[in-house]
């Protein structure tokens, strides 16, 4: 009678070894806890490594939450969680660990919201980018501000992006419309890039990311595009993008769920004990403009923003940059509800399918005119459909009017009204006609690529886009 009793035990003894323990995981244990998940929860997870290690060879690791691991399905956003970017802002990096068990064993335990949001989202969770810079840090005993900050070549990988800034800017000053995928119009390269930022490249670009957010500390606010200021002032110049108040509620959606990141009485952030000028972010509701604090350049937000589809946000997790492995557990109880509401918000806005009678239409352009107020307002910034002619556009309520177009096609508009606190993007599906059924030259209709208007300057430039597209996209993500 025993013996049929022993598998029960091993069963729980391996449950058992798979409990997630809150402590500082270094750069050995951080697969293994991957693993873990993945052991615990095979059919929803994938654990995979960028392209790229780091420059002290450690392997970039994701874990990747589906209930199709591995592949992109129409209709279902991609997310994104990036940790651990400067190696001595530690938080995130153990939030990532700890959110992967909770995804996983709530998932197991039938929990309705998190098997909802599995179904319908793929989540992927980035735990450490600067493995190297963590090492570093950790070893000085994780006490100073700026040790490890930097990857093992001293670069800031959130400095080292290329500067997308700098062309939208250089555009909107000629009047010329063109305002997405800026990649393209990349001339030159301000400095050599990292293989943290070239592993994380190849993957922004390969994985039709809809919404993200990186990970810091230092201060406690989600910060939100634009990162760089127009004029170059270094200090407090609010440097809105054309999603100006999609970022604000992108960054209000973590600030508000967050125990006390948008609190006004709580204490501001002090950098040394003598500092007075400590400035609480909660009195503005736990969110600031980029530059609106301090303008940077290369950031890894904006890019993400100017190069694809997907909307970046940055977050500040504390005061402290290395926390104390005994408020490791606090953390997440404070930054849970927070973590899963902002990943639901890629389940705002509308999104959809583009076609014509043969099929998908990759790389239709979305476009977007916000007519809730007297006044249209055109939003500036277009998204583009992917592999299965899917798109996602965030949007806050509102009504729009949204025009699919493609060179070749007849654009079609569609008024949208977009909903208070959406669980599911607004369906709108796009059918369009190809003008050639019409008429065999099109280009006398005034189709322009990139929403250039007749008699628009165009920049000419010799673009370094194929050199940089060469040696980023043909590399697959290479699995763990
Ligand atoms: C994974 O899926 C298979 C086939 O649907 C199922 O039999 C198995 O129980 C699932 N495993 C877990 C851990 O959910
Ligand atoms: C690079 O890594 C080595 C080995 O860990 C370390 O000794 C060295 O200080 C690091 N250099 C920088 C600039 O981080
Ligand atoms: C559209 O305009 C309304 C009213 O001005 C505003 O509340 C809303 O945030 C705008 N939507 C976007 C995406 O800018
Ligand atoms: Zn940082």
């Amino acid at each position: 009678m025993m013996a049929s009793y022993k598998p029960f035990y091993l069963a729980f003894f391996v449950v058992v070894s798979a409990e997630f323990v809150w402590k500082h995981h270094n750069n050995e244990e951080l697969p293994l806890v991957l693993e873990e998940v993945h052991e615990k929860c095979p059919n929803i997870t994938r654990v995979y490594a960028l392209t790229e290690p780091s420059v002290r060879n450690v392997p970039l690791y994701v874990i990747e939450f589906s209930d199709s691991p591995g592949v992109h399905q129409p209709y279902k956003p991609e997310v994104k969680y990036v940790g651990n970017i400067h190696g001595n802002e530690v938080l995130g990096r153990e939030l990532m660990l700890g959110l992967a068990h909770y995804l996983c064993d709530q998932y197991n335990y039938h929990d309705r919201h998190i098997r909802a949001l599995i179904h319908n989202t793929r989540i992927h969770l980035l735990p450490s980018m600067n493995p190297d810079g963590w090492q570093l840090s950790t070893d000085a005993g994780g006490q100073d501000y700026l040790i490890g900050r930097n990857n093992n070549h001293s670069v800031d990988l959130n400095r080292n992006f290329p500067d997308l800034d700098a062309i939208t800017f250089e555009f909107e000053r000629q009047g010329i419309s063109h305002n997405n995928h800026l990649l393209k119009d990349l001339t030159r390269l301000a400095a050599p890039l990292e293989p943290e930022t070239r592993a994380v490249m190849r993957w922004i670009m390969s994985v039709p990311f809809v919404l993200s957010a990186a990970m810091h500390g230092g201060d406690l606010v989600a910060n939100y595009p634009y990162d760089e200021s127009r004029s170059g002032a270094p200090v407090s110049e609010y440097s809105a993008s054309p999603d100006d108040d999609t970022f604000r509620e992108l960054a209000m959606a973590y600030a508000s769920a967050h125990a006390d990141m948008a609190s006004g009485s709580r204490a501001g952030c002090r950098i040394s004990s003598d500092d007075s000028t400590a400035y609480n972010f909660g009195k503005q509701g736990g969110v600031t403009n980029g530059a609106a604090w301090y303008s940077l350049k290369g950031g890894m937000q904006d890019f993400n923003y100017l190069a694809t589809n997907a909307f970046e946000i940055t977050l500040e997790l504390g005061c402290q940059k290395y926390t104390d492995e005994r408020d490791l557990e606090k953390e997440w109880i404070r930054n849970k509800d927070a973590l899963l509401a902002f990943i639901w918000k890629a389940h705002t806005g509308v999104k959809g399918i583009v076609s014509d009678d043969s099929g998908f239409i990759q790389n239709a352009i979305i476009s977007v005119v916000n007519i809730t107020g007297s006044v249209p307002r055109p939003i500036r910034h277009d998204i583009t459909t992917g592999a299965y002619g899917d798109y996602y556009r965030l949007l806050t309520p509102g009504h729009y009017e949204v025009t699919a177009n493609k060179p070749g096609y007849f654009p079609v508009s569609r008024v949208v009204t977009v909903p208070r606190h959406q669980t599911s993007a607004k369906i709108l599906n796009f059918k369009l006609e190809p003008t050639t059924s019409w008429f065999d030259d099109y280009t006398t209709f005034g189709l322009y690529p990139h929403g250039l208007r007749d008699g628009q300057p165009r920049i000419y430039k010799r673009s370094i886009y194929q050199q940089i597209t060469d040696s980023i996209l043909d590399h697959k993500e290479t699995k763990h």
